[in-house]
């Protein structure tokens, strides 16, 4: 099974090479280099499974059917068939209005579900799409997540100021994230409370917790954040040597170990902690190879990659000969079985096809970010497909400065 895989065009390998390089081989030192540190080091050996079938994650339904009236009893009196008959017109009234605003909601949010991932982007971002897709994955691309239904629930919004509970507060002080999300009333009720608002003590900037947001319009404040305590994932091979943030490394961990009782092979780590100093390198060989404008589409400037947080891997599949590339990853077993576990371990896809104008970033799909299990649960529950959306955060396309 270590059979070579095919070269493809030059153009091809180009695109395959600097895909490659974009995201890979930074230790936490940063010391060992940009291009020897990409995972091409290892020769690459997947045969690729069958493409996957299409399937849809079932969105959490609107709560329509919880205000169905029962069905009208054969012999009741006319006079309380007539009720029954009002109480009916009005409850369709109230569904359809309801389901014209839950659509007109989505249409604002940008998630109709005709959107296209293609419709959504620019012509050059469509074209390095394309150009992308075509060089690292020919023939068996999963089904992006942006074809599922965008989320049409959130409940009634969270009115109650979290922050006025003392419970929560000392939860949150407390640092323990489930706590904090259990004293919320769960995770949902945590997002939405959030999200709208209602618990202004709870800091999507903070480097420490989970729930941390970074992307481009949100920076590490300190800009120099260094995560601690960092771990090597356990029974995980780390290509270059990378750590991360010890609860990551413990669900990497237990992820990994998931997917090979599975049966679906080895899942390694490329690419996992990157210092503010690294990412400096990392950010500077991608503006001179390929020049700012296409570098700030796969690789963060220094203080605003999520690899700072210790919180973030980029995965790769491996089997008996070798790892695979980055690229490689969503064609193989491995990369199918993440899209659709991680969330039970804590991780989410965080730069996915056709959210580039909210993330900033092109779809990654090996570059999985922990915001724990509850936290994964009730974005996997919702349909999300960005930490943006999940928080009620404005998109963050472009740098602001
Ligand atoms: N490749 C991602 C965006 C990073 O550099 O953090
Ligand atoms: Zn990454």
């Amino acid at each position: 099974m270590t059979e070579p895989r095919p070269h493809g065009t030059p153009a091809t390998r180009r695109a395959a090479r600097l895909q490659r390089e974009r995201d890979a081989g930074h230790a936490q030192t940063g010391g060992t280099g940009w291009s020897s540190q990409a995972a091409g080091a290892h020769p690459p050996i997947f045969r690729p499974p069958p493409p996957p079938e299409r399937h849809r994650t079932t969105p959490v339904e609107p709560l329509i059917g919880a205000h169905a009236e029962p069905a009208p009893v054969r012999h009741a009196a006319r006079r309380r068939a007539a009720h029954v008959r009002a109480v009916y017109g009005l409850t369709a009234a109230c569904v359809l209005l309801f389901g014209g605003v839950v659509a007109v909601s989505a249409a604002v949010a940008g998630h109709a579900v005709s959107d296209t991932a293609d419709a959504r982007l620019s012509a050059p971002e469509q074209k390095i799409v394309s150009d992308s897709v075509e060089a690292s994955i020919p023939s068996t691309v999963p089904v992006p997540a942006e074809s599922l239904p965008a989320p049409t629930i959130s409940g009634a919004p969270a009115t109650v100021d979290l922050c006025a509970s003392a419970d929560f507060t000392a939860a949150l002080a407390s640092g323990d994230d489930a706590a904090t999300i259990a004293a919320a009333g769960g995770a949902e009720m945590f997002r939405q409370s959030v999200a709208a608002g209602t618990a202004p003590c709870v800091s999507l900037a903070d480097p420490t917790r989970t729930w941390l947001v970074v992307n481009k319009t949100r920076p590490y404040d300190p800009t120099g954040y260094a995560p601690s305590p960092l771990a090597l994932p356990a029974g995980v091979q780390s290509i270059v040597g990378g750590e991360l943030r010890a609860d990551a490394a413990a669900s990497l961990s237990t992820m990994a170990a998931a997917a090979a009782a599975a049966g679906v092979g080895e899942i390694a780590l490329e690419s996992g902690y990157r210092s503010y100093q690294t990412q400096v390198t990392s950010y500077g060989n991608q503006v001179s190879q390929n020049g700012a404008a296409e570098a700030d589409l796969s690789s963060a400037r220094p203080g605003y990659s999520e690899h700072q947080s210790g919180l973030t891997g980029d995965l790769v599949a491996c089997d008996g000969g070798g790892c695979g590339t980055l690229d490689d990853l969503a064609a193989t077993a491995q990369g199918q079985w993440l899209t659709a576990n991680a969330w039970q371990y804590g991780w989410i896809t965080r730069y996915e096809d056709g959210r580039t104008d909210i993330t900033g970033y092109m779809p990654e799909p090996w570059h999985l970010r922990y915001i724990g299990v509850d936290l994964a649960k009730a974005y996997h529950d919702g349909g999300w497909h960005t930490l943006e959306e999940f928080f009620g955060l404005p998109a963050a396309p472009t740098y602001v400065g």
